[in-house]
């Protein structure tokens, strides 16, 4: 018998991929049936190769091992499992010979809160038993409310440093570089709130705000699918300033709002290439916040939007990572609608962009990794 945690990693991306997979979509979706299979496969395969007739995963402060050891190389894509996995008060699942479509749909189906979460004959799962004086359980000791990490001092000049862009883009960058770092170090690494910041009256306001929101909620992503430090900095400032581009649209053209005329959408279009040439050879403007301004509102499946590149790309990871968080703020929380992140309403929406606008592997992370978002205003 071989002892190799390394074969058990392809059944933990399974589930991974097949919870993120569930999370937008419903238990008899093909897609979902396929992700629940591929489960059932690299279970048997992994049980096959190392002779055993189970495989046992605990999760330990954050931390995923298998056979007793960590497997932090491989966490990159396995952060939001631990998450997800933590946040239902799970310590250690054991994935036994014998387990079938119908049991694993089970777990994925109890993992992304649409069924029972609880053990069945070859799926075993080991709950903390984490009981405050109140008898609240684990999941409800979690910390209720994130936060921007800023105070409203802070976000006054993180506002004019932002709206300074327009007369000292150098400056403005300087300045929004330091407020992200603010927002990288504030953010609590346990909370799956977050508190996004109210809409606002003037034009520019609107602005600010959205994209204090998408840099957020884009940060709250990458760093549940385990990007951390200056890589996850950078995400958050390229987020930030994904929209930045339409500071240089006439004012009477921000103003309108979403109502334009055919005329005004022509040059709203024209925002992301704005944008980009703006920041492209700004000193203190990371490479990647050119990237994410131009590409934002390209499609995840490569079909036409805006801008058109000489060149066919696909976006990047960064670039969708806040095409799903600007989705959220202006199609979701910008209207109001009720249920939050996961709720009827957003679902609609996320299952009409998953796999066409955007990634639906990242919709299914957006929705493990945040399970509720609330505003505050500011003054
Ligand atoms: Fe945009």
């Amino acid at each position: 018998m071989t002892n190799d945690p390394a074969q058990a990693l392809p059944v933990l991306h399974s589930l991974s991929s097949a919870v993120a997979i569930r999370a937008i979509y419903p238990s008899n979706h093909p897609r979902v049936e396929e992700a629940v299979d591929r489960l059932v496969e690299t279970l048997q395969t992994c049980l096959r190769e190392r002779g055993a007739d189970e495989v046992t995963f605990l999760i330990i402060d954050s931390e995923l091992l298998v056979d007793q050891r960590p497997t932090r190389a491989h966490m990159t894509n396995l952060a939001a499992l631990v998450r997800t996995l933590s946040a239902n008060g799970i310590e250690r699942v054991s994935l036994a010979a014998g387990a079938d479509a119908e049991e694993c749909q089970r777990l994925v189906g109890g993992l992304t809160g649409t069924g029972e979460l609880d053990s069945s004959p070859h799926v075993l799962l080991g709950r903390i038993q984490i009981e405050d004086g109140d008898g609240d359980s684990a999941q409800e000791a979690l910390p209720r409310l994130g936060s921007t990490g800023l105070s409203e001092d802070d976000l006054d000049r993180a506002e004019d440093s932002f709206l300074r862009f327009r007369s000292d883009s150098k400056g403005s960058i300087e300045q929004l570089d330091r407020v992200l770092w603010r927002f990288v170090e504030g953010m609590d690494k346990s909370s799956r709130s977050l508190l996004l910041l109210s809409p606002m009256k003037g034009a520019d306001q609107r602005l600010f705000v959205h994209s204090i929101n998408v840099s957020l909620l884009t940060l709250a992503q990458a760093r549940g699918l385990g990007i951390e430090g200056q890589a996850l900095h950078d995400i958050g400032l390229a987020a930030l300033l994904h929209d930045i581009g339409k500071l240089s649209l006439p004012m009477e053209t921000l103003h309108a709002g979403q109502r334009y005329t055919d005329r005004e959408w022509e040059l709203v279009k024209q925002h992301p290439e704005l944008g980009a040439a703006q920041l492209c050879g700004l000193p203190g403007a990371p490479p990647l916040t050119v990237v994410v301004a131009y590409e934002h509102h390209l499609r995840w499946d490569g079909l036409p939007s805006f801008p058109t590149p000489a060149m066919p790309r696909l976006p990047s990871v960064a670039s969708q990572l806040t095409a799903v968080a600007d989705t959220y703020d202006v199609m979701i929380a910008g209207r109001g609608l009720a249920g939050g992140v996961g709720g009827k309403a957003a679902l609609e929406v996320w299952e009409e962009r998953a796999g066409t606008y955007l990634d639906p592997f990242l919709v299914g992370n957006f929705l493990m990794t945040l399970s509720d978002v609330e505003r505050v205003g500011v003054a």
